[in-house]
Parts: structure tokens; C-alpha cells; sequence
């Protein structure tokens, strides 16, 4: 009993209540409304021309810079803890204004790719970037007009000659990652063209002008000075975001993806309501480092809050992921803990 003037009396209130769905973990297991699949992870993974050994990437605690050999160990792990596919950049020995080695029959992806697809082809959807900005000497993601802008169209073609060859070496999905207009259709057009329409195409569609790939770039040795903003999004839109994934689905994307995926989960919900075809997100370096970063001083708990960023993803509406965690996170899932 309580003196409150007007209190309900305790017996017949509340009605609801929502704390039984969470009474056990029993409970709780069977009231979960977001469940993830290991078949829903794409593991990034980077291939380096000219290293005899992996080579530690600083920023990216537990990720590394791939030989061939390491790099084919690596899938058939993936592969074996269930990682629903394998995404490939390549960190070339020779740069240039056009980035010749990105379409090269014998650049470092294309023999990464033909050592892979006979591996694990059958077990993993092997993915390639598509983007020049790790075979430029100057870091861009396309060729540079006179001055020095990103010329949208002469980048296209080098995309083409790209997709063609990554094709040839057997990509089963490629994933075109810089933001250049009207990419998606002209890759369309050209894989048709030439045989390749079993070939799906990953569309990095509302992809932003993002401090989060910070490790990133030290991972492919990025060239880039200056910034990438005239052609990612300006982190401020929303919208904007919506309609490049609309073009995107327009043009033929197989999947459309936004990125990074912490800081644009509305954009991640948004895109996901509308679109006819799935939607990933990709959980970039930035957003890996900084909870490794934290979890390696003790300031979180490291397993914890991993899930529960991913889980955020899945829960904005991700259909897929690309996630440096992927092993991790497919063993555990797999091993329930
Ligand atoms: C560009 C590309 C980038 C990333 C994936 N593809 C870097 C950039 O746009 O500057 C970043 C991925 C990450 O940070 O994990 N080819």
C-alpha cells in the first residue's frame, strides 16, 4: 500500500509488461528479433605485390597486407568458419597516373583471383574493389583532367578495361567503390557485352566522404593528398544517399551497399524501406579500429560491443555486411557465445 494520492492499486497494474519477454535467456533467445547469419559476412582482405611475407597493418590490429599464399589461407579459413564471401584490394608494386596494374592480366588481383577461384570459388563469393585510387600514383579514385579534377567519364572507360579484366580472373561479384556517375550502368553494359552477365555487381551507392577510412588508407598504402569530397557524399545527406542508391537499383545493381554503416544508420534504415534489391552496409577501418583501439586500454568490453555495433547494422535493415570481423564473428555465432 501507498499513501500516493490517486496510486493504481499494485495487484491489478501494470497490464503490460514488457520485462517478461526478458525474464530469462531462454526467453530472451527465442523474443531476439535480429539474428545474423555467418552466410551474411563479407571479410575484406588485401593482397600485396612484391612482400614475401604478411605484413601487419598498424592500424588494423589482427588484419594484414596478404601474399598469395597467406591471402589463400585466409579464404579457406573464411571459408571454413562459414564467411559468406571475401571482398579483395590489391596494393600493387607500380604506380601511375592511370593506374595501369588495375587491369594488368597479370596485376596483383587478377593473380590473386586466379589463385583463389579454384580454392575456395566453390565455398565463398569472391568479390573484387573496383576502383583505381590503390593504382594511382596520385591516390585518386579515377584519372585526373588537366586540372586535376576527377574526369567522371574518362574514368569510366578505365573501369571497363578494370571489370573486364577482374571477370577474366574469375571474380564472381565486383564492387565498384568510386562514386563515379553513371558507373553501375556502364559496368552493366559492358560485362553484358563481353559474356559476363552471370557476374553481380556490388554498388558502393551512398558511399561517404568519411574520416572512418582513416586506417584504411595506411592498409593500401594510399598515395592520397587532399580529400575525396567531389565525389563521396557529403556526410550532411540523407536524402542524397537514398537517390544515389535509386540510381544505382536503376542502373542494375545486384546489391547496393551505404558506408561507413555506424555513423549512417538512418541512411542504412532509409535505403533499406525502399530498395527492390538487397542492402549491405560496409563496417569500415575507422569503426574497427576505434573499438579495438578502446577495447585493447580496457576502456570496453571487446566481444560486447562488437555485437552489438553489428547487430545495429543488421538491425537498421543490413541484408549483408563487409566486416574485418567476419571470422571472429562467424565462429561465434556458429559456437553460440
Ligand atoms: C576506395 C575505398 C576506400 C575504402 C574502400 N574502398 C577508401 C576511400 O574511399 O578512401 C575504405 C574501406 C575502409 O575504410 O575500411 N577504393
Amino acid at each position: 500500500t501507498t499513501d500516493t494520492p490517486g496510486a493504481p492499486a499494485l495487484a491489478a497494474f501494470p497490464r503490460v509488461r514488457p520485462r517478461r519477454g526478458r525474464v530469462t535467456p531462454a526467453v530472451r533467445r527465442m523474443m531476439r528479433e535480429t539474428r545474423i547469419d555467418p552466410a551474411q559476412l563479407t571479410l575484406p582482405l588485401f593482397v600485396r605485390e612484391g612482400i614475401d611475407e604478411p605484413v601487419d597493418i598498424a592500424s588494423l590490429p589482427g588484419q594484414q597486407q596478404h601474399t598469395i599464399d597467406s591471402l589463400r589461407r585466409i579464404a579457406v579459413r573464411a571459408a571454413e568458419a562459414g564467411v559468406g564471401g571475401i571482398n579483395l584490394f590489391g596494393i600493387p608494386a607500380h604506380l601511375d597516373a592511370v593506374g595501369s596494374q588495375a587491369d594488368a592480366e597479370d596485376g596483383i588481383v587478377q593473380r590473386a583471383l586466379r589463385a583463389l577461384v579454384p580454392e575456395v570459388g566453390d565455398a565463398l563469393v569472391i568479390q573484387s574493389d573496383l576502383c583505381l585510387d590503390e593504382f594511382t600514383d596520385h591516390g585518386h579514385c579515377g584519372v585526373l583532367d588537366a586540372d586535376g579534377t576527377v574526369d567522371n567519364d574518362a574514368t569510366l572507360e578505365r573501369y571497363g578495361a578494370m571489370a573486364l579484366a577482374q571477370a577474366r580472373a574469375g571474380s564472381r561479384m565486383l564492387a565498384p567503390s568510386g562514386m563515379m556517375d553513371g558507373q553501375i550502368g556502364y559496368l552493366r553494359d559492358v560485362l553484358d557485352a563481353n559474356g559476363f552477365q552471370d557476374v553481380l555487381l556490388l554498388a558502393y551507392s551512398a558511399k561517404y566522404a568519411s574520416g572512418f577510412y582513416g586506417p584504411f588508407r595506411e592498409a593500401v598504402d594510399s598515395q592520397l593528398r587532399g580529400d575525396r569530397r567531389t565525389y563521396q557524399q557529403d556526410p550532411a545527406n540523407g536524402r542524397e544517399g537514398v537517390r544515389e542508391a535509386s540510381l544505382d537499383v536503376a542502373e542494375g545493381a545486384d546489391i547496393v551497399m551505404v558506408k561507413p554503416a555506424a555513423s549512417f544508420l538512418d541512411v542504412l534504415y532509409r535505403v533499406a524501406q525502399t530498395s527492390p534489391v538487397p542492402v549491405w552496409a560496409y563496417q569500415v577501418s575507422g569503426e574497427y579500429a576505434a573499438i579495438e583501439a578502446a577495447a585493447a586500454n580496457g576502456w570496453l568490453q571487446r566481444e560486447r560491443v562488437i555485437d552489438e555495433a553489428v547487430t545495429g547494422i543488421f538491425r537498421a535493415g543490413a541484408d549483408g555486411l563487409l566486416t574485418y570481423w567476419a571470422i571472429e564473428l562467424a565462429e561465434r555465432l556458429r559456437t553460440g557465445d
